[in-house]
């Protein structure tokens, strides 16, 4: 195998992709993915959240404190060590960011009410629907223990789901305890496992050593028949948890909200106490169906040294809702395309001039580009049938064409390239330059 780091003997220069696990992201698929967020900031503004911005890598710190036994933390985490000699990471996700953000600020109003959207990266192996590079959208509200808050970061997530127009999520809920509730909730599962390790896969055997809660999300049919004998976390929960639990059930479904409590839905991460959910999309396979969860995570922001604060929230991959999305066939892409193209023969610059105009005016325009410089400096223009393809190829419904015949008597014409409300194509009229910009906007209808 070559070695990467030398210097390439061959003459060519390498040809690079994207890394594993990433994807460039064009047009249209990236408009809609911006729409998407766009979507999601007015559900969250209209929730009384506000935007927060924190940076992709933090100290490796800030995400060890997610817990020992998260896959997320122990194998999947981008770390390295900057040119400082500092531990850093890029983040896997957000909540403890977020917590950190809040520690570091001490906001003055609680609950602290904030969303977000960006990249996250874990080093898994890539499918569809599973990528080292992906986006979420979340919210987060610290400084609260209502669980009228719980309800709420549901309610939101479910609008959105909504809003999309995806009818197939289905929201499955749990309550984890407090933390020691919890804790000896998790001894009695690892006691249990550990006396039917014989009937378990090798996999759930290797899970159990590491995190037994985890165990529950086997999807293997001969961890299933153990699991179904586990012993229940509802049992172990006190009268503070099962309260707290049953006000947020009460609120779901005040809220028309189906919500499937589903006693073995732990999650990945090891920061949740009482709360947690996830929606998963029926249209997609299981592997990848997750397509968001979150919870309450009361100690996490004292973990990451702040005061002992309540906190609750969610994440949604971006990447798997569009998937979701795309299965149900809607909030599809939107072809977005230029409103005008400027076609000019002269090789002056009054097509150039006109183009600027018009996109001043705010009409969305673009013109056609010489091919080369030749040794005697600009190229010929392109021919007008060359211009009239690029025309057409961009999609614009007009066309403003400026030739030496125009350009002899100040004017242009506006040709139209597709049919308009009253209009047929190909319909043409010349105006004086002094016009052109007003007419077309009258021509689009403005
Ligand atoms: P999470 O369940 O790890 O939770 O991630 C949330 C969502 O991100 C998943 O449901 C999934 O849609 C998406 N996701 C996760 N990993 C990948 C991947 N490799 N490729 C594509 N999409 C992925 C959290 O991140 C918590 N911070 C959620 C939260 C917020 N809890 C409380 N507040």
């Amino acid at each position: 195998m070559p070695d990467p780091d030398e210097p390439r003997r061959s003459a060519k220069p390498q040809r690079f992709q994207a890394p594993i696990g990433t994807r460039d992201l064009l047009s249209p698929e990236s408009e809609r993915r911006r729409a998407l967020v766009d979507r999601f900031a007015e559900h969250a503004a209209l929730a009384g959240y506000r935007h927060l911005v924190t940076p992709m890598f933090e100290d490796l710190g800030v995400f060890t404190r997610l817990g020992a036994a998260t896959d997320v933390v122990t194998k999947e985490m981008y770390d390295f060590t900057d040119k400082g000699g500092r531990r850093m990471a890029l983040r896997p996700e957000l909540t403890a960011s977020v917590c950190r953000a809040f520690t570091e600020h001490n906001p003055a109003v609680l609950p602290w009410k904030v969303w977000y959207s960006g990249p996250q990266f874990r080093h898994e192996k890539p499918q569809k629907g599973r990528y080292r590079q992906f986006d979420q959208v979340g919210v987060e509200a610290l400084g609260s223990e209502d669980p009228d808050l719980d309800t709420e970061s549901i309610a939101l997530a479910w609008r959105f789901f909504d809003d999309l127009g995806l009818r197939r999520v289905r929201l499955l809920v749990n309550s984890l305890g407090e933390a020691a509730e919890r804790a000896r909730y998790v001894e009695a599962l690892a006691d249990y496992l550990a006396r039917h390790t014989d009937a378990l896969s090798d996999a759930a055997v290797a899970t159990l050593a590491r995190n037994p809660l985890r165990v529950l999300d086997s999807k293997r049919p001969e961890d299933g028949y153990v699991i179904a004998g586990a012993p229940q976390l509802s049992d172990f929960l006190g009268v503070a948890s099962v309260t707290h639990f049953e006000r947020v059930l009460a609120g779901l479904d005040s809220l028309g909200i189906d919500a499937e409590v589903s006693p073995k839905l732990v999650r990945g991460l090891d920061y949740y106490r009482r709360t947690t959910f996830e929606f998963t999309a029926e249209s997609l396979d299981a592997s990848q169906n997750a397509v968001g969860g979150g919870g309450r995570y009361d100690g996490l922001v004292e973990a990451l040294g702040g005061k002992p604060t309540a906190g609750v929230g969610f994440a949604l991959g971006v990447d798997r809702t569009l998937l979701a999305c795309d299965a149900e066939g809607v909030f599809g892409p939107v072809e977005r395309t230029v409103e005008c193209f400027v076609v000019d023969t002269t090789g002056g610059l009054t097509g150039y001039e006109i183009t600027e105009a018009l996109r001043r005016a705010g009409v969305a325009t673009d013109r056609s580009w010489a091919g080369e410089l030749t040794d005697e400096g600009l190229g010929r223009p392109r021919s007008m049938k060359a211009q009239m393809k690029a025309a057409d190829r961009s999609g614009a419904n007009l066309a403003v064409l400026v030739g030496p015949d125009e350009l002899e008597v100040g004017a242009a014409t506006i040709r139209r390239l597709r049919a308009g409300p009253d209009q047929a194509p190909s319909a043409q009229r010349r105006v004086p330059l002094s016009r052109v910009v007003s007419e077309v906007q009258t021509e689009l209808g403005r």
